[in-house]
């Protein structure tokens, strides 16, 4: 009998996780409940439901009806609101933490004292946490020049202002603090840390957990990394595995932090971590801190991943729910891969919506549909995120110049970071890790 796998989401991230399950040799049916039919996902699937991703109990049921056996959670918002637990209540498995363990993601502060409870108090920042004014200008004068501010909860990346990006002056941090409270929100205040960023995601069973290739992420809207933060708009993975400004131990601090947070949510709240559990590390001179956790696969993170994946990811996904993964649970290929991100013009401030838009001339392999509709057979942009084009090469150089040819090809009002993956910007990661370990 056929597997029938549900997957919640339907943004391109999802799109990469239907298109990598597509190909198991177990040929799964793929059942899609999404904010919106994603024409890509569609093509896969054998049912698309569109709904609320919040709606556990309509999710489970519908699921339960079809003979589901397997669901994986791609977005943080129906992990947040305890979808996992609404499947797992009807007796259908699923890849994405339940909602006590997804805090990982919703509640930084619940994040930070884990890591200071369980051992890992090394790989933090200096951070305080509040819920009124007292305390705030003394700590910020502790930290100088170097502080962040993040508000608690699910904030779609826009809760956090960074000092000497978003915050000019202690005044200008004390304004946005007091706003905070006034909005009714706790936050906290951390030390800013100097390094480069890297995504570490590791497939999690609970106990077991097998480690994927580390990624960078572009967050900034504009090449250089200038302008507004957005979900992320491009990113890369290397050959080796690693990136070329770690050192062997970065990524083994990384791989070890990973394991120590998921043994510390067993001891935390006594159930185990099924789903993939996402480190986004900051490489500085005093060894890896962790910059936050997320409880899912990154976006566009995802894409590179599954793209380079050629072990049967239905069997992955029953190790992680089995607890049974190790390091060959997974097997990616020995290959550099770089994901660009076609967005609206305008976006991430002003977005077009609505806009016609071809992909006829890209081709087709590692090509992913993010906020997309269909209509009258024509492909919309829905004003998020459009479309990620992933190339694949053996050099990281290689793969850059595919991907920018094929995602050149798309026609329509978009633009992409045309800097992410050359041999420029990786120059300037790796000078700037040189100069900070001298
Ligand atoms: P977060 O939502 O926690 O991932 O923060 C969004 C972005 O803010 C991160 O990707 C970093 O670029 C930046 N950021 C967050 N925390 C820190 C920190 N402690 N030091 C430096 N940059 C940070
Ligand atoms: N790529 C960053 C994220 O998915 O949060």
């Amino acid at each position: 009998m056929s597997r029938k796998i549900l997957i919640v989401g339907s943004g391109a991230r999802e799109h990469a996780i239907a298109a990598a399950l597509s190909r198991s040799p177990q040929y799964p049916m793929l059942y899609v409940w999404g904010s919106g039919v994603n024409p890509g996902m569609r093509d896969l699937s054998t049912a698309t439901r569109v709904g609320s991703l919040l709606d556990g109990p309509s999710i489970a049921q519908w699921a339960r009806g079809l003979g589901v056996d397997l669901a994986v959670i791609g977005p943080e918002a129906p992990l947040e609101a305890g979808v996992s637990d609404a499947l797992w209540a009807v007796g259908i498995p699923v890849v994405g933490p339940k909602k006590t363990l997804a805090r990982l993601e919703s509640s930084k502060a619940f994040t930070r004292d884990l890591l200071m409870n369980h051992g890992i108090a090394h790989a933090c920042p200096k951070f305080r946490r509040f819920d009124s004014m007292e305390g705030v200008a003394a700590f910020l004068a502790e930290l100088g020049d170097l502080y962040v501010i993040k508000a608690d909860g699910l904030m779609g990346g826009k809760g956090v202002k960074v000092a000497g990006d978003h915050l000019q002056s202690h005044q200008e941090a004390l304004d946005w603090c007091e706003e905070l409270i006034g909005a009714g929100g706790a936050f906290v205040i951390e030390e800013k840390l100097i390094g480069e960023e890297f995504s570490l995601i590791s497939f999690c069973g609970g106990r077991t957990l097998c480690h994927t290739p580390p990624v960078q992420d572009h967050k900034r809207a504009f090449e250089g990394d200038t302008g507004p933060n957005t979900g992320g708009m491009g990113s890369y993975s290397d050959a080796d595995h690693s990136l070329p400004f770690l050192s062997r131990s970065d990524l083994e601090e990384a791989r070890t932090i990973n394991e120590q947070v998921a043994d510390a949510l067993h001891r935390e709240t006594g159930e185990y971590y099924k789903g993939m559990l996402y480190g986004g590390f900051m490489a500085t001179a005093s060894g890896v801190k962790v910059i936050e956790y997320n409880a899912r696969f990154g976006d566009p993170e995802c894409e590179n991943l599954l793209t380079l994946v050629e072990s049967d990811l239905v069997a992955a996904f029953d190790a992680v729910i089995d607890d049974a993964l190790d390091a060959r649970s997974v097997v990616f290929r020995r290959q550099a891969s770089v994901c660009k991100y076609a967005v609206p013009e305008g976006y991430p401030d002003r977005p077009m919506k609505g806009f016609p838009f071809s992909i006829d001339r890209v081709r087709s392999e590692g090509l992913y549909l993010g906020a997309v509709d269909i209509k009258d057979g024509v492909l919309v942009g829905t004003g998020s995120r459009t479309v990620a084009v992933v190339s694949t090469g053996d050099t990281l150089a290689e793969a850059e110049a595919k991907a920018e040819h094929e995602i050149c090809k798309i026609e329509g009002p978009l633009f992409h970071r045309k800097d992410v993956g050359t041999d420029a910007l990786i120059a300037r990661r790796v000078a700037h890790m040189r100069e900070l370990r001298a």
